[in-house]
């Protein structure tokens, strides 16, 4: 079938993507055809209970899917297709800890970090909740000895601020749970983190920072990635030249599958908090690699963050498909994406302390799903991930939902709110909550050449001004979000709705049939810079590359020499 569509109409008019195989593919293509004159304001007028029939609940957790272009029908249509291409199968191999990452030849358990019943999980037949307890418990015990100041620096002193370095899966999810969670920061303890090889971000960081009284804590999976170890070089030289080389052990700890190459940088392997490799980076912050945030929130928060995430889990695993809320935000998707041409999703939470979610998920869901090969290798039909974005509260609405109101692309958004706000101040939650909600209705109901026209009459507007106006007042709307409500941003809260996100993704690659679990398209770019490296060096002019690359390189020397 042609792609081909005018990009024009392409968020007004459904387009014809190529499809897989398979009868569900096929019957969801033809009731989407079906659907194409009928919008979802026609739909809300139809249904009075439309808002009841798709919502769903897990505690605290309200998920409104209402405003998508869904009938019943769409749904079931939706649940076959999930059938159809094996969700639930492979949902089950992956909480049974069968080897689904197969192009690393890995298990893929982050629920077992976050597995607080007595069910054992076992890779290669052995059960790895024992070992997950028992970090768990050096955490804990680490986690008080810090908080309560019994841990003290080479000088004698507690600490007061906790400096992370790492970069990907080993930054982005403890920056933005412990952004998340600042209601919940310790008193004396502030954390930081350090993720970019920029000198100026460990610069920035460092400056001001007392060396007696700081923690460096060294977040890597594998311990050999580069941005994180020149950093970490970079802090080991800042302390030992204040407090001597003894000074490492009492302020270095490492957050790593790789005790050969901890202690190789020379951090003692009784500070270090394992990991292992059936932990993807970007699925980590439930591992020791949320040691800075168990720190700053302390412990018991940490346990709920892993028991928010734990009933939703069971939900996941448990709940039928048509009620499954991961299944059904990811289904959506799909329809989205595949069927209505959505290139990209805007995440947009209501809440300040939210303010890295959207970064947290571009990783999650574009480095799980941003591939183009099935997990047999064949190449995908139709499209995978969609660009994640997106900004908090209403700081989005005055930069970029312009373009999703009345641009010419479909972007599908999440709304996420909380109930109460950690800083209740005169009018300011109010007015949030009732600009989410507006702008959710905005996208769905949009704005008539009727209703318009009607405003601008009321206006006094003459008619040569209203037929000039006309067609940049008139909103298209039938533009589909979700709204995700919590009554409050806690660690309890916060570990459901990262684990519902992380499912979602989950959910999407099984049904494109790819891996969502390596991250090969990073590699590229890793070797060509080790090798461009060493060439930036001297002032000989480079010119093994192509034409551009040369180019920069050494107009890059000429600048610097000049
Ligand atoms: O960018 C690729 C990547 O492997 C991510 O998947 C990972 O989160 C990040 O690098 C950091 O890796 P590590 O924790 O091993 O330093």
């Amino acid at each position: 079938m042609a792609r081909a569509r005018s990009s024009a109409t392409a968020a007004a008019a459904a387009p014809s993507p190529v499809l897989p195989e398979g009868p569900a593919w096929q019957a969801l293509a033809r009731h989407r055809d079906a659907l194409a004159n009928t919008t979802m304001r026609d739909l809300f007028a139809a249904d009075p209970d439309r808002f009841a029939r798709f919502s769903g609940r897990l505690g605290d957790l309200l998920v409104d899917y209402s405003k998508n272009r869904i009938t019943a029908e769409t749904m079931d249509l939706l649940c076959d297709l999930a059938r159809e291409t094996g969700v639930e199968a492979r949902r089950d191999a992956m909480v049974a800890g069968e080897v689904i990452n197969t192009t690393e030849g890995r298990a893929v358990l982050h629920v077992a970090l976050r597995n607080r019943s007595d069910r054992p999980i076992r890779v290669d037949g052995e059960d790895v909740m024992p070992e997950v307890n028992r970090v768990l418990d050096q955490m804990r015990a680490f986690c008080a000895a810090v908080r309560d100041g019994t841990w003290t620096g080479a000088t004698g002193k507690p600490v007061t601020d906790v400096v992370n370095i790492g970069i990907g899966g080993s930054d982005l999810g403890p920056v933005m749970v412990a952004e998340a969670l600042k209601p919940y920061w310790h008193d004396r303890i502030r954390p930081h983190f350090v993720s970019n090889v920029d000198g100026t971000h460990i610069a920035e960081t460092l400056h001001g920072l007392n060396p007696e009284t700081t923690l460096v804590l060294v977040a890597s999976k594998t311990f050999t990635t580069q941005e994180t170890l020149t950093n970490a070089h970079t802090a080991r030289a800042w302390l030992t030249r204040a407090l001597g080389e003894g000074a490492v052990a009492k302020h270095f700890a490492a957050l790593s599958t790789n005790a050969e190459a901890v202690a190789a940088f020379g951090i003692d392997t009784a500070n270090m908090f394992e990991f292992w490799d059936w932990v993807g980076g970007r699925y980590s912050v439930w591992s020791a690699i949320g040691l800075p945030v168990a720190i700053t929130i302390g412990f018991d928060r940490f346990e709920a963050f892993l028991d928010g995430a734990h009933a939703l889990d069971e939900h996941f695993r448990t709940a039928p498909l048509a009620e499954n809320l991961p299944v059904i935000l990811g289904m959506l998707g799909v329809w989205n994406i595949t069927y209505h041409g959505a290139a990209a999703h805007a995440l947009l939470p209501y809440d300040q302390y939210l303010h890295r979610f959207a970064a947290h998920f571009q990783q999650v869901d574009m480095e799980s799903n941003g591939k183009r090969v099935r997990l047999d290798g064949s190449p995908v039909v139709g499209d995978t991930g969609p660009v994640i974005f997106g900004e908090p509260g209403t700081n989005g609405q005055h930069s970029f939902y312009q373009l999703i109101h009345q641009g010419t692309r479909l972007i599908p958004c999440d709304f996420i709110a909380p109930a109460l706000s950690h800083n209740p101040m005169g009018e300011h939650h109010p007015i949030l909550l009732s600009n989410v909600f507006a702008q959710a209705e905005a996208l769905m109901m949009g704005k008539t050449a009727d209703e318009a026209r009607a405003e601008l009459e009321a206006q006094g507007k003459t008619a040569e001004e209203i037929a000039a106006l006309l067609p940049h007042k008139v909103f298209p709307g039938n533009r589909p979000s979700n709204t995700l409500l919590v009554k409050r941003v806690d660690p309890y809260t916060l570990g459901m709705l990262i684990a519902l996100y992380e499912h979602k993704v989950f959910v999407q690659g099984a049904v494109w049939g790819v891996n969502s679990f390596d991250q090969w398209g990073v590699e590229l770019g890793k070797q060509l810079a080790k090798a461009i490296l060493p060439e930036l060096a001297g002032d000989a002019p480079v010119t093994g590359h192509d034409g551009s690359t040369n180019g920069l390189i050494n107009a890059y020397k000429a600048l610097r020499d000049s």
